[in-house]
């Protein structure tokens, strides 16, 4: 396919506070150590696919505000061109994370402010943008008739459509057909089809039962078991990559979903197209932090070599 990598998604800016421990409801306790940084799934795989060598375009809503500020600074490092709807009066998105630093124990609250706004008819202004794409990629961090409206102006236009059903959420039915590829992890694949997944088989039928809601392939994240990718053909089981040098994962199946995209869109195979978002990934998890830590072109071929 030809055309650029469309991610339609959010961003927040993530705020992590390091303490002792949790506050209590009604105290206020010290921490340790702040620190802000890039969040969102949506503009997490945008990075990721940039970094990785694709021509990525990311559609967003943001405020006007320090964390939109952030935002451009981000894309801008890693190279992804913003396609946004900026709007006065709502604040950029925000996500308060709070970490027990004994434990690593957490506690997040996501705010995603003006991203959430995010309307049919605001991707409706995007539809010369989508109708270009080669590759189109969402989430369900947004609304998900937002979601629906880029995956329908995607399909009309011959983009390849990967839908990330992430956070996991229940989906319309109508979603479903619209997408080439759906890419749930284990807790989100188990809330679309009712099937608990733990193992290669029970993947399996979880991906069997997406099929049969009419998606075109179900490509299934397994943590540190690395991806199963089930079509209507057959079946691909890809290992992890790294998993003995795992740092951090946050962020993991955002990298996997960028890594996925620029493949596809450079005409891969399926095989080669999840191996690439698998080595994405696996990089990725070998340091900290979400967006910080996607890796560089010349770092995941070395690795594939
Ligand atoms: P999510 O971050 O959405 O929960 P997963 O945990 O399934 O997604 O991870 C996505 C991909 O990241 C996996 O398919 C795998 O390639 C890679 N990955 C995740 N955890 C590890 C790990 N511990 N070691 C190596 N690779 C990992
Ligand atoms: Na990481």
């Amino acid at each position: 396919m030809t055309g650029p990598i469309v991610i339609l998604g959010i961003f927040v800016a993530d705020t992590t506070y390091r303490a002792d421990r949790l506050p209590k409801i009604g105290e206020t306790i010290l921490g340790h150590r702040f620190t802000l940084g890039p969040g969102g799934k949506g503009s997490n795989q945008s990075v990721a696919a940039a970094r990785a060598g694709g021509d990525v375009h990311f559609i967003a809503r943001l405020g006007r505000d320090t964390f939109a500020d952030l935002a451009f600074a981000t894309w801008a490092d890693a190279g992804v061109h913003p396609a946004v709807i900026q709007v006065e009066r709502e604040a950029t998105g925000a996500a308060c994370i709070f970490v027990e630093e004994e434990t690593g124990d957490n506690a997040i609250i996501v705010c995603p402010g003006a991203a959430g706004g995010i309307t049919p008819s605001d991707i409706d202004t995007k539809t010369d943008l989508i109708r270009r794409a080669g590759v189109f990629v969402t989430q369900l961090e947004q609304p998900v008739d937002a979601a629906m409206r880029g995956l329908e102006i995607a399909r009309d236009g011959g983009a390849v459509t990967i839908l990330n059903p992430a956070p996991a959420a229940t989906l319309p039915d109508a979603i479903f057909p619209l997408c080439d590829f759906v890419t749930p992890n284990e807790s989100e694949a188990e809330l679309l089809t009712g099937v608990p997944v733990s193992d290669l088989p029970s993947a399996r039928r979880a991906a069997e039962a997406l099929l049969e809601k009419g998606v075109g392939a179900a490509l299934l994240t397994l943590g540190g078991n690395g991806a199963l990718l089930v079509t209507r053909d057959g079946e691909i089981h890809v290992p992890a990559f790294l998993a003995e040098r795992v740092v951090e994962t946050t962020g993991a199946g955002d990298a996997f979903n960028g890594g996925f995209a620029v493949a596809l869109s450079e005409g891969m195979s399926g095989e080669d197209a999840v191996r690439f978002g698998c080595a994405v990934a696996g990089l990725s998890v070998t340091r900290a932090g979400a967006a910080a830590s996607m890796p560089a072109r010349a770092e995941i071929d070395a690795l594939l070599a």
